[in-house]
């Protein structure tokens, strides 16, 4: 079975848990996809250590000088031959040209139920501490395209968590991020299946 490329982007935190449970998924040889890079702006966080013990290829690709932060990030995703990118914990907007180069090939994972919750600066705590504070029943994780606005782009799939009586953010966090690594692996072998349908039909 012929695998798609997938770089995984991940951020300066770079704790991994979505990147390692994508890498975990790609292992099953039935999964559509192969984790080809793993690109970070740091080499010594969790996710890069974690990306290195997996013997996953890691390019660490700091957005400074933001002037050439694209062409750089180009340069690896066309080496790694990358179809598609999967942004895991990354909280910055990609450059325009790396955008405009994977059309409808970019996905992210957010921990709430968007349209909810989403938006710059909503990241981390901040989105469990509002989702408490709206006095909501449920909460979740979403996987969407990417556009050029944080947390916009068309929802690929979604799971739901109840939100239950004594959650602090972290606990909610918690019982979030177990589907997100559920979640992100399902959307990616969807879009991918999708994709494939699509050219099959056309
Ligand atoms: C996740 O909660 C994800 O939804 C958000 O950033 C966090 C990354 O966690 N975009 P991890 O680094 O994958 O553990």
């Amino acid at each position: 079975m012929k695998k798609d490329a997938v770089a995984i982007v991940v951020g300066p935190k770079g704790r991994g848990s979505n990147m390692l449970a994508l890498a975990q998924a790609a292992n099953d040889p039935d999964f559509p996809a192969r984790i080809a890079v793993v690109i970070s702006p740091l080499g010594d966080t969790a996710a890069a250590e974690n990306a290195r013990a997996m013997g996953l290829r890691l390019e660490v690709v700091p957005p400074e000088p933001l002037d050439t932060y694209g062409a750089r990030l180009m340069a690896v995703l066309s080496d790694a031959r990358v179809e598609w990118i999967c942004l895991a914990g990354y909280t910055r907007l990609l450059p325009a040209e790396v955008l405009a180069a994977f059309p409808n090939r970019v996905l992210n994972i957010h921990p709430a139920l968007l349209p909810k919750f989403g938006g710059k600066g909503m990241y981390g705590m901040r989105v469990h501490e509002a989702v408490l504070g709206s006095g909501d029943e449920e909460s979740g994780c979403t996987v969407h395209l990417v556009n050029e606005r944080y947390d916009d782009g068309a929802i690929v799939l979604q799971r739901r968590v109840p939100v239950v009586a004594g959650d602090t953010p972290e606990i909610l966090a918690k019982r979030v991020l177990q589907q997100e690594h559920l979640a992100y692996a399902e959307a990616l072998a969807k879009v991918i299946f999708e994709k494939t349908m699509s050219r099959d039909e056309g």
